[in-house]
């Protein structure tokens, strides 16, 4: 009975794990900037194309920076952006509560996970300050590890009855 539930826990977990490549967007403030920041995996080294985009209406929204879309002349002199192995990071420089919305990490790589979107709603007094280290993503792979780690609790705990 005890292993079902370990067993049903980690299923979840690699079933969450599975089909959200996208694993975190955040957004914070850095002095008069918006950081976004989308986390991603991938599996293969293949090119990347990605693009932030800013939605007001729950429509498609406009591109505020990318590889993917030219970038929206309205944007594209105060945005920034920058995409490693796991990270697509954007600063909007000037940031006020004009810029306040929905904005979408949209990623596409080829002969990889699928075309991937995952969006964060934007308000400029909701917004924290930019810390050095995400503590969130520290606080998400110490839970991972947790779920993870308890059918292999439960077997130790069985070896010792
Ligand atoms: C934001 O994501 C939700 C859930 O995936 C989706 O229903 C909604 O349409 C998205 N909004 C925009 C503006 O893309
Ligand atoms: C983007 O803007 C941030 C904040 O001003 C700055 O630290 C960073 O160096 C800029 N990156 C590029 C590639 O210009
Ligand atoms: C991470 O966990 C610590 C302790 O459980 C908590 O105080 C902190 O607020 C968490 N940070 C985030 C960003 O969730």
């Amino acid at each position: 009975m005890k292993s079902t539930i370990g067993i049903a826990v980690l299923l979840t977990v690699l079933e969450f794990a599975c089909c959200q490549r996208i694993k975190t967007l955040t957004a914070c403030l850095d002095k008069q900037s918006l950081r976004i920041d989308c986390r991603y995996e991938r599996k293969t080294k293949n090119a990347l194309t990605y693009e932030i985009r800013l939605s007001k209406d729950n429509t498609e929204g406009a591109v505020v920076a990318g590889n993917w879309n030219t970038a929206s002349s309205i944007y594209k002199s105060r945005a920034n952006i920058t995409a490693s192995d796991n990270l697509v990071c954007l600063y909007l420089h000037g940031f006020t509560t004009a810029d306040e919305g929905v904005y979408i990490c949209k990623l596409k790589i080829t002969n990889d996970y699928g075309p991937q979107a995952q969006n964060i709603t934007v308000i400029k007094d909701r917004l924290e300050k930019c810390a050095g280290i995400s503590v969130l993503i520290q606080n998400t792979s110490w839970l991972l590890l947790l779920l993870l780690s308890l059918p292999l609790l439960q077997a130790i705990d069985f070896v010792s009855l």
